[in-house]
């Protein structure tokens, strides 16, 4: 069993990942990290019949008293009315501070359940088991949680640091590859940015041979040294938006329906990486490398035909500009990014110098 410890301005985050963790020592870590003998296990209805048996049965055994509550499954259901059912069953459970809640899902479980945790009797116990490869490298850590408001992504929140975040690889085999790639691609934004050993665990291998419990400690160590330096994401935080800015835009405008998240990185990540070639900042070599890399991986490369002007539109509605200007992430060499500040207008002379994506209106 890999063990890390994530020291937050508020709490320690232990970390645990092992395969078959889920069977064996999940229920008693739980146990030894909080005080309490309730929990409420959220899921979802694609998750809760194939993952939460063991858990809660494991819980039991150690003492617990649970209630699960399986949500509808998917981003539409990253809402309000979600978390008013999670308080319900909190309230239902008999939820005190010295209880937890457990995130058993995916990403849009992770942040519902990360969020009734931090706001349930201003905050509860919180523990997550994170079941989607996107869940698992990226989302179930450094505290961010959310939900979706109908004029807004992710626009409430808090930043609320899991008590404990136990990883079961073996949960990804009941994954559909589709769900694999998507996770990648925040895999291979890590290896850009930061660990650039993570394309030799890629490079030249089909999703199947991955070896995915070692891609999802180096990812999880990855975002934890940036979780440390910049809990609060004010400065060098930021560098994880590498493919954000653009790929965030894409999926706003192509309504949060064409595209996987991971998929709208992986395109924003080419961009950043062909907007930082014409800057003569990132090797022209680079990309190409990248580029094959996630093709193989099962990730589309290039934008959808969209006129330039609706892109940058997007752009500017992004919660992250500052002002008229924004930070966009790019890659000086391998595993080197840099925060790269401009303002609006330079972004969109830099995009007019991209040659023109092949389908896309003049
Ligand atoms: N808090 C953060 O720092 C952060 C970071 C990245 C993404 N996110 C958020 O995460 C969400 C996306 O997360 P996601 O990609 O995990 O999506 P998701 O939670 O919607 O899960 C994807 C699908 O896989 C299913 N599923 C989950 N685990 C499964 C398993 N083991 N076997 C079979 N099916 C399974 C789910 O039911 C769902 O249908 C977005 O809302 C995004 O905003 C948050
Ligand atoms: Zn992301």
């Amino acid at each position: 069993m890999i063990a890390l410890t994530l020291p937050t301005a508020g709490r320690q985050s232990e970390i645990r990942i092992a395969r078959g963790l889920l069977h064996s020592e999940a229920a008693p870590l739980v146990a030894a990290t909080v005080p309490g003998r309730r929990a409420l296990i959220v899921s979802d209805t694609n998750v809760e019949p194939i993952h939460l048996a063991p858990l809660a049965s494991g819980l039991q055994q150690a003492g617990f008293t649970t209630l699960s509550l399986a949500l509808e499954p998917g981003e539409q259901n990253k809402t309000a009315a979600s978390l008013e059912r999670i308080y319900r069953a909190c309230h239902l459970a008999g939820l005190t501070r010295r209880d937890t809640i457990i995130a058993l899902g995916g990403g849009v479980i992770g942040d519902l359940a990360g969020f009734a945790a931090a706001t349930w009797q201003r905050g509860i116990y919180l523990v997550q088991v994170p079941t989607t490869l996107m869940a698992q490298v990226d989302s179930s850590v450094g505290g961010k949680t959310a939900i979706d408001m109908p004029y807004a992504k992710n626009t409430v929140g808090a930043f609320y640091q899991p008590h404990a975040i136990l990883v079961d690889p073996d949960t990804l085999d009941t994954l559909p590859p589709a769900r694999l790639s998507d996770g990648l691609a925040e895999v291979v934004k890590y290896a850009a940015i930061r660990d650039p050993g993570l394309l030799d665990l890629l490079e030249g291998r089909s999703l199947a041979d991955l070896d995915y419990a070692t891609l999802v400690e180096r990812s999880i160590r990855t975002k934890a040294d940036y979780v440390l330096a910049d809990e609060f994401d004010q400065g060098l935080r930021m560098q994880l938006n590498f493919g954000h800015t653009l790929g965030h835009a894409i999926e706003q405008l192509t309504g949060y329906e064409a595209y996987f998240h991971g998929e709208a990185v992986s395109i924003g990540m080419m961009l950043a990486l062909r907007l930082g070639a014409i800057l003569g900042i990132t090797p022209p070599g680079l990309i190409d490398r990248l580029g094959s890399l996630l093709t193989a991986l099962g990730l589309p490369t290039t934008p959808p035909p969209l006129p330039a002007e609706r892109l940058l539109g997007a752009v500017r509605g992004d919660k992250k500009l500052l002002g008229d200007s924004l930070n966009l992430i790019l890659i000086r060499e391998l595993g080197e990014a840099i925060i790269h500040p401009l303002s609006l207008n330079e972004l969109a002379m830099l995009y007019a110098k991209l040659p023109p994506t092949p389908g896309a209106p003049a």
